[in-house]
């Protein structure tokens, strides 16, 4: 269980690029990165209007001298100072990630990058490489993939509690964009431009999750081949798309289904996974992150809670809140952010042994995104042909 206790050497002196006032994710990475004590915020270019992110800034504690107007200014202030920023956590439209993220690694920054992490598989290896050289971490917010049940669904299939995995069935939807978009607001705008949001919409926005999710869950089936129709149903989305289905063929034989939709009018059901092997199920949705639904051929239905003794031990090492208590999105964030600060400490001390057995998205969960990105628009773009996963 986390009880708060530091498990690093000291605080990481921790900065933002974005996330500012207005920003729709910004307090998600500070309730996450501040929740153990692991990272103190220092300084950030919160905003793409200097003034209002200076003020933001401010009243969320940083001092005026460290709020600075532009992410160049950041690295050039901070670079000046002994006690200067150590990690950088980018909350901006997708299409500044890579020159920002590039930028820190190059002023030897850490990076926390949010997802979807670049436009193309070539800029991840790229990316990667510089880390490298740089022997600096990159890690990436999948906001519910920290939460104690996801684990559990992982040691239940490690342990072979379902058998061999036969159907992958993944949906995230809501309605929030089913009107169109006059009158809406800058992280609608962004999102449904090409050059801003890059070669995706929803598939990119919410599709990621998913498919990051089923890889922590699943980390041994591979994809093969697959396929992807997507449509735009507000035509002046298009060439990106509101709305999108997935199959999937994988290396096992197992086969997936995917729904990615902003136009499902009236649904608040958000995240939804169901991963049926030959023996069992089992289910979990982010609508009542408590609970997983374990179901075995031909037994009663058994609800899991998390918290309780019964449950694996890689789910009750994630654990925050104890059974009875409400496990959340929060939650889920703060475990990210601290096993990225454990990655990040372990990189500073050189014990290359931890990071090899140590799990956190980092730079590949980034970069197979980005890879299934690019394969489902191939496919699309092919009028929704059958491909193979390169
Ligand atoms: P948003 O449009 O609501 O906010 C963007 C923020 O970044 C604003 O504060 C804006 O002023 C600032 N900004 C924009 N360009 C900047 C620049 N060059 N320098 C400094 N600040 C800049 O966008 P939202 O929804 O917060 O998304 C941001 C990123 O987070 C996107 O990549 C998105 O895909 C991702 N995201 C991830 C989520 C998750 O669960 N991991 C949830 C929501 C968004």
């Amino acid at each position: 269980m986390i009880n708060g206790e530091r498990s690093i050497e000291r605080p990481l002196r921790w900065g933002m690029v974005g996330g500012g006032r207005t920003g729709q994710v910004g307090y998600k990475h500070r309730t996450g990165a501040q929740r153990d004590g692991t990272y103190r915020l220092v300084c950030g270019a919160f905003d793409l209007e200097a003034e209002r992110g200076r003020d933001f800034g401010t009243k969320i504690g940083v001092s005026a001298d460290r709020c600075y107007g532009h992410y160049k200014e950041l690295i050039a202030g901070e670079a000046r100072r002994e006690d200067g920023v150590e990690v950088v956590s980018i909350a901006t439209p997708n299409f500044t990630h890579y020159e920002i993220t590039k930028s820190c690694l190059e002023a030897g920054l850490h990076v926390i990058c949010e997802k979807p992490l670049f436009f193309t598989v070539t800029e991840c290896d790229e990316i990667a490489k510089l880390a490298e050289e740089k022997n600096l971490i990159v890690g990436v917010t999948y906001g519910f993939t920290g939460h104690p049940l996801v684990h559990q669904m992982a040691a239940m299939v490690k342990k072979d509690m379902l058998g061999e995995i036969r159907i992958v069935d993944m949906q995230y939807t809501h309605g929030f964009n089913s009107g169109d978009d006059a009158g809406a607001g800058e992280a609608v705008k962004w999102r449904t431009n090409p050059k801003t949001a890059g070669p995706t919409f929803v598939l990119g926005d919410i599709g990621t999750h998913l498919y990051y999710l089923s890889e922590v869950v699943l980390p041994h089936l591979k994809i093969e081949k697959l396929l992807c129709d997507r449509k735009a149903f507000i035509p002046t989305r298009a060439p990106l798309e509101d709305h999108a289905t997935v199959l999937m063929h994988y290396d096992n034989g197992a086969r997936g289904r995917l729904w990615v939709s902003s136009v499902n009018a009236g649904n608040m059901g958000s995240q939804r996974y169901r991963f049926v092997g030959s023996k069992a199920s089992i289910e979990w949705s982010d609508a009542q992150p408590d609970q997983l639904i374990y179901e075995v051929q031909g037994e009663p239905t058994r609800t899991l809670h998390h918290g309780m003794p019964y449950l694996e031990e890689e789910s009750l090492a994630a654990d925050r809140m104890g059974a009875l208590h409400t496990e959340g999105l929060g939650d889920s964030w703060a475990n990210i952010y601290l096993w990225i600060a454990q990655a990040i400490d372990a990189k500073r001390r050189g014990d290359e042994a931890f990071l090899r057995s140590h799990h956190y998205p980092g730079i590949e969960a980034g970069t197979e995104g980005v890879r299934w990105l690019e394969n489902c628009v191939r496919s699309a773009d092919a009028g929704a042909a059958w491909v193979d996963f390169k």
